[in-house]
């Protein structure tokens, strides 16, 4: 299976990307699949419906579809999903449709408020989201809000989040 981790946020100093690249390293001892980093950065989406003729929709929509399944290093904006993630998110057409999804938030409160959200939209591009959720804390898991040095607790939901995403991602396969 090919899953991509995606990077949520796209500001100078953003911490997303520290979360993405553990994820990375975490897939290697607990799952077969083969993870990729897919940067929201990478792509330079204008707001959805402002004129910019060197966008990179066609990528981005590209990305998502040869992907068979994803993990979201998701951030807390204002209690909901980054902007940056919502407008990406907008762009979708079928690409998600039954495919499988796992959230891993980060935030003042593990990013529980974003996630419930991202779940939302999940019902709308056909995702199955996936129950295990692993949350990051701003104070716990990482020194002055901005170095990612996660405890070890997040073992038992790692192995289940990516032990569900395999087997979903599979079995979903099936009916595309
Ligand atoms: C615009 C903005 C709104 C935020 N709102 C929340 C919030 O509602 N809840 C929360 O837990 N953290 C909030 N934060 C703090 C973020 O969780 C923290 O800055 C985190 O590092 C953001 O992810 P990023 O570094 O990948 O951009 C907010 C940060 C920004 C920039």
């Amino acid at each position: 299976m090919k899953i991509g981790i995606i990077l949520t946020t796209t500001r100078e100093g953003r911490v997303s990307d520290q979360v993405g690249n553990w994820l990375l390293e975490q897939s290697k001892a607990y799952s077969k699949s083969q993870f990729e980093i897919v940067d929201l950065k990478d792509f330079s989406l204008p707001i959805l419906g402002e004129a910019d003729p060197n966008n990179g929709i066609a990528r981005w929509k590209e990305k998502l579809s040869e992907l068979d399944g994803y993990i979201f290093a998701l951030a807390e904006y204002n209690h909901s999903v980054p902007g940056v993630l919502k407008n990406a998110l907008d762009y979708v057409g079928t690409e998600m449709a039954n495919k499988a999804a796992a959230i891993v938030s980060y935030g003042a409160a593990g990013g529980a408020r974003s996630a419930e959200h991202l779940r939302a939209i999940f019902g709308q591009t056909n995702t199955a989201d996936i129950n295990t959720h692993v949350l990051l804390s701003l104070f716990y898991d990482f020194e002055n809000f901005t170095t990612f040095k996660p405890l070890d607790i997040h073992g038992t939901n790692l192995d289940q989040l990516f032990k569900s995403l395999d087997a979903w991602s599979k079995a979903l396969q099936t009916i595309r």
